[in-house]
């Protein structure tokens, strides 16, 4: 059972997570006024006993490792002035009317913010908190993962070993792309791309690539990696991978005419948001041989109903949105959401608070 100890043991953990004894003191002789809080999903042990222990809030929470239903999500928020939420709860106008003006604080305890309505949010003069840096490693680790299952084909090699295709050694049989001398184009360069680049490099891969928004050369430069427009991110990668934000801007940003310009033998990785990606556009490139094999980890809708074409297609390894899943770091988010959550009660800085 993880347990605050726990997580102040940890290496990794940047210590402003955490509230000292003392704030902690501070906070309870403050709050005579409990703050009624309400917090949309059983989170991990690491972000509820920062909220118990602050003494300072009244938590209602939908005690459940589904999402709420929409309907009680409304009843709840009624009269709260903190929100503790997921990125599958839709934060929306009809959310903050529900919630009336009490509402202060917003904290999402993800990296991905697309789930909120920020002008709304902007517009009542409520704080948004989120959770980045925690889980760079984590979702740069499973990028790389994916990455290899995808292009070393092992997840359609483990079903043959299982399965009776496994024949005798074969030179071309289950043969895929290695990283080995290529060029690996990174879409969106931020934290958790430059993480990805910094993994794969002891791959041998011999050029990083990047389209962004704008040129990031500090960024840039500590992986080497060249500015190009998309289209060349497209021509010139041997491997893309997408670790933009979602926003007006990206929404189906890679589709048919990104896939249309990629190599045949290129993979296509998404760890982002589904929404990033036309799912139509990418069948067609995968079933067609367009472009040779995709991974994702997120998709529209989720999850992925099990009856979508991309689900039938060997060339496509699809996991259920678990990039940041391991266990420091869902409890560093959930840590780091509750602190968010506490300042922002508090009018105080806070960790990581979204600029509106
Ligand atoms: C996020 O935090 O936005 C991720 O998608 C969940 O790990």
């Amino acid at each position: 059972m993880w347990n605050i100890s726990h997580l102040r043991a940890l290496r990794k953990l940047p210590s402003a997570e955490f509230h000292t004894c003392s704030r902690l003191g501070a906070m309870k002789a403050a709050g005579k006024h409990r703050a009624r809080v309400y917090v949309s999903r059983r989170i991990p042990p690491a972000g509820m006993e920062i909220l118990q222990q602050s003494g300072i809030c009244d938590i209602d929470q939908w005690d459940s490792d589904d999402p709420v239903p929409r309907e009680e999500l409304l009843k709840k928020v009624a009269g709260a002035k903190g929100l503790y939420c997921l990125l599958t709860e839709k934060i929306d106008e009809e959310v903050l009317k529900a919630a009336g003006p009490s509402l202060k604080v917003v904290s999402t305890m993800s990296v991905g913010y697309d789930h909120l309505s920020l002008e709304e949010l902007k517009k009542r003069g409520i704080r948004v908190g989120y959770t980045p840096d925690v889980l760079t490693e984590a979702v740069a680790e499973l990028t790389v993962a994916l990455l290899l299952a995808t292009s070393r084909r092992l997840i359609e090699a483990a079903h043959e070993a299982k399965s009776g295709g496994w024949g005798t050694w074969k030179p071309l049989w289950m043969c895929g792309n290695g990283l080995s001398q290529s060029t690996v184009g990174i879409f969106g360069l931020g934290r958790i791309g430059e993480a990805i680049a910094k993994r794969l490099k002891p791959f041998g891969v011999k050029k990083f690539l990047y389209t962004d928004v704008t040129p990031r050369p500090e960024v840039a430069a500590n992986i080497s990696a060249e500015f190009v427009s998309m289209d060349e991110l497209a021509e010139r990668s041997d491997f893309i991978t997408v670790c933009c934000a979602l926003t007006p801007e990206t929404q189906g940003i890679c589709n048919k005419k990104l896939f249309s310009k990629m190599k045949s033998t290129a993979v296509f990785i998404n760890t982002s948001r589904g929404a990033v990606v036309s799912q139509e556009d990418l069948y067609e490139a995968l079933a067609n041989g367009e472009i040779a094999a995709a991974g994702l980890d997120v998709t529209v809708p989720e999850p992925l109903p099990l009856d979508h074409p991309l689900f039938k297609l060997k060339n496509c390894v699809i996991l259920p949105h678990i990039a940041s899943a391991t266990i420091e770091t869902r409890n560093a988010m959930a840590a780091l959401a509750a602190n968010n959550l506490l300042a922002g009660l508090q009018g105080e800085a806070m960790p990581r608070e979204v600029p509106l």
